[in-house]
């Protein structure tokens, strides 16, 4: 039989505080997925969630369980949605609350409340969800529920006894959580005989299926063979196959109000899958959903390939990838230094480093990217505005005299135990950040706010604010305005040539020291060649430091005495190997460690 009652509800939580293990077990305890399946984070499909222990796609579950309810046992469906916790990635939290009306928030009980959660208990809170708190890992030595119930308390006004106690490691107090989910939160508000609507949560691209989109039922009823369309396109389509995510596709025939399953319907590139975007039948007049905030992308760089014959493969890698992610912005661009490439727009740094390496190991591509800069706004005397998403487009010797520049901000939280206030405080003013506010959230721990320009913070930040406070802070952003700011075009030359790939914008006090840096960095990862090669930084026309390698031939088979032929050839090759990462840039050779290693200079 299937179950009419459904619940949709979330999990949400500060990055590792036991989302997807909690997902997991939950997943077991219904027999959704065998225990001990031999792999944990069951959720976290992508390869690079597992490396790297974090989620960085939403990923929707549907479970069945029987409960009494009021008086009878009754079979629930209920869908699970696993949400990321990384700050770069809370626009897909956004995205899954608004199929959701309620959410199990899960704390840490050794580590308490941290930046994120405070971040997605205002995410849950604006969107009235109903909030479950779960205290996790209470089985820790350093466990202290009490102190995280005060936390809940004073922080976010909830109260100390609805809290649930969990260890998703042991198993203890799990068995509380499906009945309060089913107790606690509300069903989903629509009809089934309304008019369909349905909100396009997610989709990806399938081999054999073709586009599969995640969808919620808000109203009406949708079966296999309906005719859908596009309340954004206008687009139709025929439903070819409906149903449930077990977490597998399970057909189903039939999705009915207030649940979360998938489509299939035709569409031949998730472009046309518009995530956020109201379908209903053909033959009906409907009202559009709210739909969702577009994705914000606040740090560009640029995606070369590091073969240049290879521009066609990258090409279709990012076409293939962009399927999956939609939150990536793509255009073409030229480089003198690089040839054709991309200028790709992320959400963060971490969710760029997570497009590489998905564009590496999913789709065998080798890139090299460009210094990641956030988009900035230069204001001319002829009342032209620029908006620059690549520091090379910037002109050097503009026509008009600059008259303003402006660079985005963002609020940031940070929480961290009182003992690392003073280091933090040093920490956000070197990095530009006006202090917002400063108070206690229990007798150890500080909560502070700041405002501080995008460019601070992309760029290694939470590395170093995690090396000075012993990795005990925690830290989280949301965007906010664009601020006047004194910024200048850094160009980097080689013998003399600006190399267009390496210029950077900063703010004018840092340039001296950045510019510095830069040079450093390239005079140790650019191989001595067999001419003298000097590199400079320079604003506009003013050279503000300068490096020189002297000429070498660098000769791999140096290292191989004797005559071992294999030995030699193997070098030879490894030689070649590295060579195709290499980019000539007048004449001379560029590893791609040297752009790489340009990222983490601030
Ligand atoms: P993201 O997916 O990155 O947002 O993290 P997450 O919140 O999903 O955390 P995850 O489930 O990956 O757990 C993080 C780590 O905590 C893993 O090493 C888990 O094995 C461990 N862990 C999870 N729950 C418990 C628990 O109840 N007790 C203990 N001791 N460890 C736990």
């Amino acid at each position: 039989k299937y179950p009419s009652d459904n619940i949709n509800f979330s999990i949400i939580a500060h990055v590792d505080h036991g989302k997807s293990t909690l997902a997991d077990r939950l997943l077991e305890l219904t027999g959704t997925i065998r225990k001990g399946h031999g792999q944990p984070q069951y959720l976290d499909k992508l390869q690079v969630e597992r490396e790297r222990g974090i989620t960085v796609k939403a990923q929707t579950a549907t479970m069945f369980h029987c409960h009494k309810f009021l008086g009878s046992d009754t079979d629930f469906l209920l869908n699970l949605i696993d949400t990321p916790g990384h700050v770069d990635f809370s626009y897909e939290v956004s995205r899954s609350l608004a199929a959701c009306q309620g959410a199990l928030l899960v704390v840490d009980a050794a580590q308490g409340v941290q930046a994120q959660t405070v971040a997605n208990f205002y995410l849950a809170f604006e969107s009235n969800l109903a909030i479950i708190p779960v205290i996790n890992k209470i089985d820790q030595p350093t466990a202290d529920p009490d102190r995280v119930k005060a936390q809940l308390k004073s922080m976010f006004d909830l109260d100390p006894s609805d809290a649930l106690l969990t260890s998703a490691k042991t198993g203890q107090g799990l068995e509380q959580v499906l009945p309060s989910v089913i107790e606690r939160i509300p069903p989903p508000p629509g009809k089934n005989t309304l008019p369909l609507r349905m909100l396009l949560l997610d989709s990806y691209y399938d081999e054999y299926k073709g586009v599969i989109c995640h969808v919620a039922i808000v109203d009406g009823v949708l079966h296999k063979g309906d005719k859908i369309c596009s309340a954004a396109t206008g687009q139709s389509y025929e439903v070819s196959d409906v149903g449930i995510m077990h977490p597998e596709l399970v057909a189903t025939g039939i999705l009915l109000t207030g649940q979360v399953g998938y489509i299939v319907s035709g569409m031949r590139s998730t472009k046309e899958a518009r995530v956020g975007d109201t379908l209903h039948h053909t033959r009906t007049v409907i009202q559009p959903l709210p739909g969702f905030k577009p994705a914000k992308h606040m740090v560009f760089s640029g995606l070369y390939p590091a073969d240049g014959s290879d521009f066609e493969a990258l090409n279709h890698a990012i076409e293939r990838l962009t399927c999956n992610d939609a939150s990536v912005s793509v255009t073409k661009e030229s480089s003198t230094a690089l040839g054709l490439g991309f200028r790709c727009g992320f959400l963060g740094l971490l969710h760029m480093d997570v497009f590489h390496q998905r564009l590496e190991q999913e789709h065998g591509a080798h890139v090299i990217s460009t210094v990641p800069t956030v988009p900035y706004i230069f204001e001319y005397s002829d009342g032209s505005k620029l908006q620059v998403q690549n520091p090379a487009a910037l002109p050097s010797n503009p026509k008009n005299r600059l008259i303003a520049c402006r660079e985005p901000t963002v609020i940031a939280t940070i929480i961290i135990p009182s003992e690392y206030v003073g280091s933090v405080i040093t920490l956000c003013a070197e990095r530009r950040g006006e202090q917002l506010e400063y108070s206690f959230i229990d007798s150890q721990r500080a909560f502070m706010k700041y405002r501080m320009p995008l460019r601070e913070i992309v760029v290694d930040f939470y590395n170093e604010l995690k090396s000075i406070t012993s990795g005990y802070a925690s830290f989280d952003y949301e965007d906010s305005e664009y601020q006047a700011s004194d910024l200048v075009k850094l160009d980097i030359l080689l013998n003399g040539q600006p190399v267009d790939a390496m210029a950077t914008i900063v703010h004018k006090s840092k340039a001296p020291r950045v510019g510095r840096e830069l040079v450093e960095k390239l005079k140790k990862f650019i191989d001595r060649q067999m001419f003298e090669i000097i590199i400079q930084a320079a604003i506009g026309s003013k050279v503000i430091a300068r490096e020189t390698l002297s000429a070498m031939r660098k000769n791999v088979l140096a290292k191989c005495y004797g005559g071992d032929v294999t030995r030699k050839r193997k070098l030879l090759e490894k030689q070649k190997e590295g060579k195709k990462r290499m980019k000539r840039v007048g004449s001379v050779d560029i590893p791609q460690e040297a752009f790489h290693e340009l990222l983490k200079v601030s």
